[in-house]
């Protein structure tokens, strides 16, 4: 199996990108992407589509309809030709545990992700591969254990209660813009420290340029008003701030990230650098941010089309005291818990994955040679019919613990990824919703115009609301 490449030019001998990964060695890792060449795919079924677009226009347009009829033709296994190269899907179960297992090291997360982060979001943990991955995560873990996220939980609760009670009674808003202003205020505490005050518009704005900035197709910094050179601005902004506070936080006692990321070290006591402090923060932000947004609008969006179901978690949350909003109040709200699961099911964050293939492998009767770049997509197993009952239809009962229907397959259900490099805040996400819904199902009711039939959602780049999901909010 192939797992190097001649470098031509550039070195002697072959570059074992798989130890340059695991040293997390960026020159030999960059090298590696300059001299690589595009593997031959042409094996591979797949519609060719447009010249140099290839499939991209049907796949931005509608990707769960994409997906379905690619299926339909081509099976399990189908590439997708875009302006960046060629991209071959692998679905259902046995892929998704193959990909995400990863227990060959057959995948590369860094020579997948990079295209998207690099300039804005370098040296994330999402694109740190094995053992230099192993060793970043054991050291962020803490600041996500349940003790952390009780702090957490202190300070998001007021930010949230109080955002919601700005709604105005009986008025149609477009909830994504709401969900987004409330989850930026409510990160910029959480993650930044409470005593930002009034950076906390300008980091949020330089926030927001960054993540546009990821999809700015050319990239080029030199043309200063592009959505990748505002991105890359945005960064150098975010890292001032960041910079210039890390002795501070070194002595303070905060509960927020930024304060708690200051403060760890790993096996030999050694503290992360200035500059990892900074990486890990804006990618942290940016992980959090939009996948909870995407969560919460489709989670509204259920309850909106389902009053019973509405009725039935309002009664949930009544029956908590208020003033013991605690991570073990939390743990009750089982119906809550149920309904943002069926969300995340039929409307995950992330459609897709993607990985790069680092050596040769096979799968489902077909041959890849090394430097294949794969993708798998929960949103295909999150409606497969002989996993699912009725998978077109919302109903989060098939969460509780007498159906477990997620459980036939370990495979078959993973909005959070799965594998080493499984969503590291997906508790963190679960108690930002219920306390989100329960501050806001304990004051408002939340309903849709009869017109709206269906959600109208696009999965690329996040699973989102179209039209920015029109919701009304009714003061109880
Ligand atoms: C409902 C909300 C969320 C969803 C659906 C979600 C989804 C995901 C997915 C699918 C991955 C794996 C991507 C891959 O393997 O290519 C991931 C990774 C990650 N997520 Fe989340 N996420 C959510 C919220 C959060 C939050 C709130 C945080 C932080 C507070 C967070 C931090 C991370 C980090 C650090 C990783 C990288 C883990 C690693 O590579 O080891 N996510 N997330």
């Amino acid at each position: 199996m192939k797992s190097s490449v001649e470098t031509g030019g550039l070195e002697n001998a072959p570059i074992d990108i798989v130890n340059a990964l695991d040293q997390y060695d960026l020159p030999r890792i960059r090298d590696f992407q300059k001299i690589t060449p595009a593997p031959d795919l042409s094996h591979i079924p797949g519609d060719r589509g447009l010249p140099f677009f290839g499939q991209m226009f049907p796949l931005l347009r509608d990707f769960h309809r994409w997906l379905d009829r690619q299926y339909a033709k081509h099976g399990p296994v189908f590439k997708q030709q875009n302006p960046l190269g060629e991209l071959v899907f692998l679905l259902g179960t046995e892929a998704n545990e193959m990909v995400l297992k990863n227990e060959s090291r057959t995948f590369s997360n860094f020579l997948a992700w990079d295209v998207t982060f690099r300039g804005l979001f370098d040296n994330n943990l999402l694109e740190r591969d094995f053992s230099d991955h192993k060793r970043k995560r054991r050291i962020l873990q803490a600041a996500f254990k349940r003790e952390a996220i009780e702090t957490h939980l202190k300070m998001m609760s007021p930010i949230l209660r109080s955002g919601i009670n700005q709604l105005c009674s009986g008025k149609t808003i477009r909830t994504k813009d709401f969900l987004k202003n409330l989850l930026l205020d409510t990160g910029a505490q959480v993650f930044l420290g409470t005593d930002i005050g009034p950076q906390a518009d300008k980091l949020n704005r330089s926030f927001e340029a960054i993540v546009a900035g990821t999809t700015d197709f050319f990239r080029l910094e030199e043309i200063w008003f592009s959505p990748y050179a505002k991105g890359v601005r945005g960064n150098r902004t975010i890292s001032k701030f960041i910079f210039s506070e890390i002795d501070a936080r070194r002595c303070s006692d905060g509960g927020d990230i930024f304060t708690q990321f200051c403060k760890l070290t790993d096996d030999n006591g050694e503290h992360f650098t200035p500059e990892e402090i900074r990486d890990h923060i804006i990618f942290l932000l940016f992980a959090a941010h939009d996948t909870t947004t995407s969560t919460l609008c489709s989670t509204l969006y259920a309850l909106a089309s389902n009053y019973e179901w509405q009725e039935q978690l309002r009664a949930e949350m009544f029956a908590l005291d208020d003033r013991d909003l605690e991570l073990a109040g939390l743990d009750r709200l089982a119906r809550t818990g149920w309904t943002i699961k069926e969300a995340l099911r039929m409307y995950p964050p992330l459609a897709m994955m993607p990985r790069y293939a680092l050596v040769e492998f096979e799968f489902a009767g077909h041959h890849f040679p090394a430097h294949t770049p794969v993708a798998v997509s929960p949103l295909f197993t999150h409606y497969e019919e002989g996993y699912w009952d009725q998978p077109g239809t919302f109903d989060p009962l098939r969460f509780a613990p007498e159906r477990s229907e997620e459980k036939r397959h370990f495979y078959q259900y993973i909005p959070f990824g799965g594998g080493a490099h499984k969503c590291l805040g997906l508790h963190f996400a679960e108690v930002q919703g219920k306390t989100f819904l329960y501050h806001l199902l304990r004051n408002y009711r939340v309903s849709k115009d009869k017109t709206m039939t269906r959600y109208n959602y696009n999965n690329v780049p996040l699973t989102f609301p179209r039209d920015g999901l029109p919701l009304t909010f009714t003061r109880l």
